[in-house]
């Protein structure tokens, strides 16, 4: 090679810079089903599909004795069973932390998830989530994790009451009362909201106005324009519905982490096997792209769930692992995607 072409070949390296994102794409592992494999199976089918975080619903002894070691990154959830003894205390709090978190220092926590879904409306339940946020932070900051571990709840999409176009998000005003404390802890916190976001309901609940493309990440080109921002599918309306609604509720400075979404292969309308496989397949490729009010910035998104759970109730709940029971992947998912490119600078 010439001293001039190495001279090129070096000015043109200098002139691109390597963009590596990681996959941020997890997956939520249930235990509903009868035949399930065991916790040290289900770490290694984690590991060896290179599925680099998980999402449990309750502290399980032996999961997390599986997980001790692993790498894995997890989302732990305190069950929503378990809301009225952290909220009680801090004491309560600091011990549930000391039992399932502090126990466990091989386990890599990434995020408490405090209560799953809990309705505005529930008077039983919706009083708790605030205080059970606030002493579990306050639990995770007392043995020095805070940097850590970020303590959060996870929420639907049903406290949405203006979803249309998804700039003009709104939460429904009878749930203000219950999200603005939750909002404002979060906030100052520096803590995401958790959702989980489901476009198969909303195809299967209105399939007229909503195309199967537009939920499968399929439709050819803009669906929905918003302003400046061209919606090509409902994924990342629905998100950016909740980044609205966040912004007109105190919340524009938070982050959204899917905690759950899924396709069921059948069971019920719209669930089939392709379209399911479309949907995870795209979904775990459109993760690391970003919303049009959060561009270029990766959605950190957990599959709901891992196998097919037969215990579940009602039917069209047991059909949305990615993987059967018997650890054959249902769909052929790359998990690991990691996306490299060059650009210049
Ligand atoms: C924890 O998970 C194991 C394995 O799935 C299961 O057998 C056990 O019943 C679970 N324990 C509790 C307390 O749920």
């Amino acid at each position: 090679m010439s001293s001039m072409t190495s001279l090129l070949l070096v000015l043109l390296l200098l002139s691109l810079s390597l963009h590596i994102t990681e996959s941020q794409i997890g997956v939520c592992y249930g235990l509903l089903g009868n035949n399930l494999p065991s916790p040290p199976d289900v770490i290694r089918l984690y590991n060896s599909r290179n599925i680099r975080r998980m999402r449990i619903y309750d502290p399980n002894q032996s999961i997390l004795q599986a997980l001790s070691g692993s790498n894995i990154e997890l989302m732990l959830g305190v069950p929503n069973s378990d809301l009225q003894y952290v909220a009680s205390s801090r004491d309560n709090a600091r011990d549930w932390v000391r039992r399932n978190v502090v126990n466990f220092p091989g386990v890599k926590f990434r995020y408490i998830a405090v209560g799953n879904e809990v309705k505005p409306t529930d008077g039983a339940l919706a009083p708790l989530v605030h205080p059970a946020l606030t002493n579990v932070h306050e639990a995770v900051a007392f043995y020095g994790l805070k940097d850590q571990i970020k303590v959060s709840t996870s929420v639907d999409t049903t406290m949405i009451g203006v979803d249309f176009p998804p700039s003009q998000g709104a939460f429904r005003g009878d749930v203000r009362a219950y999200i603005d404390p939750i909002i404002g802890f979060l906030v100052a916190i520096d803590s995401p909201l958790l959702v989980n976001v489901y476009p198969y309901f909303s195809y299967a609940g209105n399939p007229t106005d909503i195309s199967l493309a537009y939920a499968t990440f399929t439709s050819p080109g803009t669906v929905v324009q918003d302003g400046a921002n061209g919606y090509q599918n409902l994924f990342d309306a629905m998100v950016d519905v909740m980044y609205s609604a966040l912004e007109r509720a105190g919340g524009a400075s938070l982050e959204i982490v899917i905690s759950e979404t899924g396709w069921p292969s059948t069971g019920a309308f719209g669930a089939t096997f392709d379209n399911a496989r479309t949907y995870y397949t795209n979904m775990v490729s459109h993760a690391s792209r970003g919303t049009p009010k959060r561009t270029g910035r990766a959605i950190e998104t957990y599959l709901f769930a891992m196998f097919d759970e037969n215990n579940k109730e009602p039917q069209i709940e047991k059909n949305f692992g990615v993987f059967y029971p018997n650890q054959q992947a249902k769909y052929n998912l790359n998990f690991n995607s990691i996306q490299k490119g060059f650009e210049s600078v």
